[in-house]
């Protein structure tokens, strides 16, 4: 390979793998697997990410439901109609959008959702679990992350892996996953955050970066080594005022500079997004399939 020429590590691509297997998985079931999302109030970004895994349902055949709730929902009355989800027993997996309205605790709500339906995975049990290595359902970005690891064969074994972020749906598990003694894993995890002193220092580093930090261009040029692999999280809606929507979505790496000193790279948009959306998928199939063994 020469040094400008880099893999782009295509998420649009695995990610239309991934649904027609998903398809053809569940082409042979009676039932459907169903997913219900549950959407507080009006935020743009999250309207739009629960439409795109709603569609994301009819492509693959899945059922789904949209529980939209206003803004000014109680805790309570969220409580309820997750009380109803966990009873319902049409619906297989479903996830509750976040952020949440703020006077609403987060931790609350996720304790509350009956794991067994807890496709996100954000429910302390899963957490837990994948701390101990134990089978759980897997956060969907983690997954994809992984998927792509594993589909472009990204060696990981003994890797310096960088990640930026650690956020409970992202770094956080991200970092037990690729330090763990799995196929994927068995990398040397450093976990950076808002607080960290030296960052460039242990960026350049790095074999492997991953930048979920969501501030838009934050991995430049100069923060890379030679060769190294670079996957990006990050999607902040920027101003573009060449697009109809007036935004485009801006990754956490400065693509235009960063990807020609990179072996491989994740596009914004085109790479983690869609394989997050897979993972969501697939944990549907898995906790459908346990419910309907
Ligand atoms: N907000 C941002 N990412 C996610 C996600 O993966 N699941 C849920 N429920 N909310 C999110």
């Amino acid at each position: 390979m020469s040094r400008n020429s880099f893999q782009l590590l295509d998420g649009n691509a695995l990610a239309a793998l991934w649904k027609q297997k998903i398809k053809d998985a569940c082409a042979s079931f009676k039932q459907k697997p169903c997913l219900a999302a549950v959407l507080v109030g009006n935020d743009g970004a999250s309207q739009s990410y629960v439409q795109f895994k709603i569609k994301d349902c009819t492509d693959v055949g899945f059922e789904s439901k949209l529980i939209q709730l206003s803004e000014d929902t109680t805790q309570a009355s969220l409580l309820e109609t997750i009380e109803a989800l966990n009873q319902d027993t049409s619906v297989h997996g479903y996830i509750v959008q976040l952020p949440l309205p703020s006077h609403i605790n987060e931790q609350t709500i996720l304790a509350a959702i009956d794991p067994t339906k807890d496709v996100d995975g954000f429910h302390p049990l899963h957490a837990g679990r994948l701390m101990l290595s134990l089978p759980s359902f897997v956060p969907a970005t983690p997954w994809g992350i992984l998927a792509m690891i594993n589909h472009y064969q990204i060696p990981t074994e003994g890797a310096e892996i960088v990640i930026i972020g650690r956020s409970h749906i992202v770094g956080r598990p991200l970092s037990v996953l690729l330090s763990s003694s799995a196929k994927y894993g068995n990398g040397t995890v450093t976990l950076l955050h808002s607080k960290s002193k030296n960052l460039k220092a242990h960026c350049l580093r790095a074999d492997i970066i991953i930048a979920a930090l969501g501030k838009p261009g934050f991995v430049t040029a100069d923060m890379v080594k030679q060769g190294a692999v670079v996957i990006d999280v990050g999607t902040t809606r920027v101003q573009d005022p060449s697009s109809a929507r007036g935004w485009r979505l801006k990754g956490d790496v400065d693509f235009e500079h960063v990807a020609s000193k990179t072996l491989a790279i994740s596009p914004v948009p085109g790479g983690v997004g869609p394989m997050t959306r897979i993972g969501l998928l697939y944990n549907t199939l898995e906790a459908f399939k346990s419910l309907n063994p």
